[in-house]
């Protein structure tokens, strides 16, 4: 039997983009609306309370920053792939979004003079990662948590530990989410004028990752099998600095603060690779040079073939090591055993954003269905076309819950229809999840032979035969996971049953995925192909949009929004 939950505003997700779109739904309602937040996990278990460097915006123009300067940087930073009217409208809304957290209560650090802090960042060309120490996200998710929870008991529920596995759409209208409560099991449908996706990125298809084991990309894949197009999935981002062994992150915050990094024989090799922005060039660039000196001879040789360069923190001085980066002394003891003070740490690229998504406009809006938006890491507008800067992951989180969030306010507000869902459809989804299961295959195992495929063929370095492989192997999953075993019965907290849904969404996104980068011959920004070194204007200026099919993705392409920066070789 499931339960049927009629709300105005459902936001899927409870990161910072959920969040700050929940916050908005009931800041310009002022309460009136009926609002759901549904999310898999504990609201302050969202993978965004890992950020930790910084969220970029223009807040001293006077001292030389400007909106140009920034949405240039973001511009040139994608490899020409960013949309540049919503590059535009982003920079200009993002100093915004930093006022409102400090007015809500955020704690940024702090100049001398009382004013907010901000920190150099890779490729900015003006320190603005305006932060709170190295746990910046943390502080951000914590700000927007406790004011949400005002509204809490008016009109706002929140449903945590809450699966989706369906988003429905009928006749170009959303509808809902059919969703199953974790702790119990049941199965319940939420109807809503408005939904807002706000589910992440598809970090964890990556083994080595900075990633929570939670981001498996569950909302790009719902979006995905009910027929909507997903943009740009090949490129993903690999962020220099993982910790070695975990991938744990090692924030760009520490090279912000002057950490450098150096080869085996003690050089700081970035000066070869990058000589203006050095150690903070941008990150795809940085990535590309680690994996260059490891192949050249001159990395560490590190546990089960991660060998690494190191990041030496010596530079930046005890005392500001412990004041401004607190937490990457914590976890250099906790997980590497050393005290980054003394030695410096071990580090490699390791998955880390999510360029692509779910195809949406400049407004965060699904083109083509009435009443659904998509926002932050599961949506690609695209802001950071190929190649994404420091800080600017979170502050888009921030201007597009926002934005998102005060559409489908409005839209719920005017629309008078209550929503329903065709009964078909609900049967259809609870046949399909009583059926999951029935099979042999573990879908632990799926997951371990994933990340080595995507880990071995689909990392910094590409090419058509690693690409093809991986197609090949990823094919070979897809009919493995339909075989899939649930072994637990327990009706409680069935662990074995959401990591099965899981592992079905990371298959189906890994696809996406390596058939995008195969198809794609050129090279720009996180996407390197050695067997097309350079970028390729004329073909490939251009986004991918990925549609479901059971043999595999179509790809179309649509053209990028070029209003002011034509394309121009990217130094550093
Ligand atoms: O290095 C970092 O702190 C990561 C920041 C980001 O991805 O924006």
């Amino acid at each position: 039997m499931t339960e049927t939950l009629n709300y105005d505003v459902i936001v899927l997700g409870s990161g910072i983009a959920g969040l700050r779109a929940a916050l908005e739904v009931a800041r310009v309602s002022k309460g009136k609306l009926r609002l759901a937040v549904i999310s898999k996990v504990q609201v302050m278990r969202s993978h965004s309370v890992a950020a930790e460097g910084g969220s970029a915006a223009v807040l001293y123009p006077e001292k030389g920053d400007s909106f140009d300067l920034h949405a240039y940087d973001t511009v040139k930073g994608g490899d020409f792939l960013g949309d540049q009217d919503a590059v535009e409208m982003f920079v200009r809304l993002a100093p915004y979004e930093i006022m409102m957290l400090e007015r809500w209560g955020l704690p940024w650090n702090r100049l001398e003079d009382g004013r907010v802090a901000q920190r150099p960042f890779g490729g900015h060309s003006y320190p603005r990662a305006t932060f709170a120490r190295d746990r910046t996200g943390f502080y951000e998710m914590q700000t927007l948590y406790d004011n949400l929870v005002r509204y809490a008991g008016q009109n706002v529920d929140l449903y945590e530990e809450h699966f989706m596995t369906k988003v429905i759409i009928e006749d170009g209208v959303f509808k809902g989410f059919y969703v199953i409560d974790m702790k119990t099991q049941d199965h319940k449908l939420f109807l809503g004028k408005a939904g807002i996706i706000a589910t992440g990125g598809v970090g964890r298809l990556y083994g080595f990752s900075t990633y929570s084991l939670t981001v498996t990309g569950d909302g790009i894949a719902a979006a995905y099998s009910a027929g909507l197009p997903i943009k740009d999935l090949e490129f993903i981002q690999f962020h220099p600095t993982g910790l070695v062994p975990t991938g744990i992150l090692v924030t760009e915050g520490v090279r912000g603060e002057g950490g450098i990094l150096r080869n085996r024989l003690g050089a700081r090799f970035m000066e070869r690779y990058a000589p203006k922005f050095k150690d903070l060039a941008s990150r795809d660039v940085v990535s590309r040079a680690i994996i260059r000196e490891i192949m050249e001879g001159r990395g560490f040789k590190g546990p089960n073939g991660l060998d690494y360069a190191v990041l030496d923190f010596s530079p930046i001085g005890r005392e500001r090591i412990t004041e401004r980066l607190p937490m990457m002394i914590e976890l250099g003891k906790e997980f590497a055993g050393i005290d980054p003070r003394d030695e410096p740490l071990p580090v490699r690229p390791a998955a880390h954003y999510t360029h692509g998504g779910i195809h949406v406009d400049k407004y965060g809006r699904v083109p083509g269905v009435k009443g659904l938006w998509a926002a932050g890491e599961s949506a690609c507008v695209s802001i950071h076309g190929s190649n994404r800067l420091g800080a600017n992951a979170t502050m888009e989180c921030a201007v597009y819950g926002m934005l998102t969030g005060a559409q489908a306010a409005e839209y719920a507000m005017a629309a008078d229809d209550p929503p329903s869902a065709s009964q078909s459809v609900i049967e259809e989804e609870a046949t399909r999840i009583s059926r999951l299961g029935e099979g042999t295959e573990s879908p632990y195992a799926i997951r371990q032979d994933l990340w080595k495929i995507m880990d071995s063929y689909v990392y910094v370095f590409r090419d058509e035969q690693g690409l093809s492989t991986a197609v090949k192997q990823i094919k070979e999953l897809k009919e493995r996971v339909k075989k899939v075993r649930v072994t637990d019965s327990a009706k409680y907290y069935n662990e074995d049953l959401f990591r099965t849904l899981e592992t079905l969404n990371m298959v189906a996104l890994a696809e996406i995925v390596a058939t995008g980068a195969l198809a794609r011959k050129e090279s720009r920004g996180g996407h390197y192909r050695l067997d097309y070194p350079k970028r390729d204007d004329a073909n490939w200026m251009k986004h991918t949009l990925a549609y479901y099919t059971p043999d595999g993705p179509v790809l179309t392409y649509i053209p990028v929004t070029v209003t002011r920066w034509q394309p121009e070789e990217r130094k550093y």
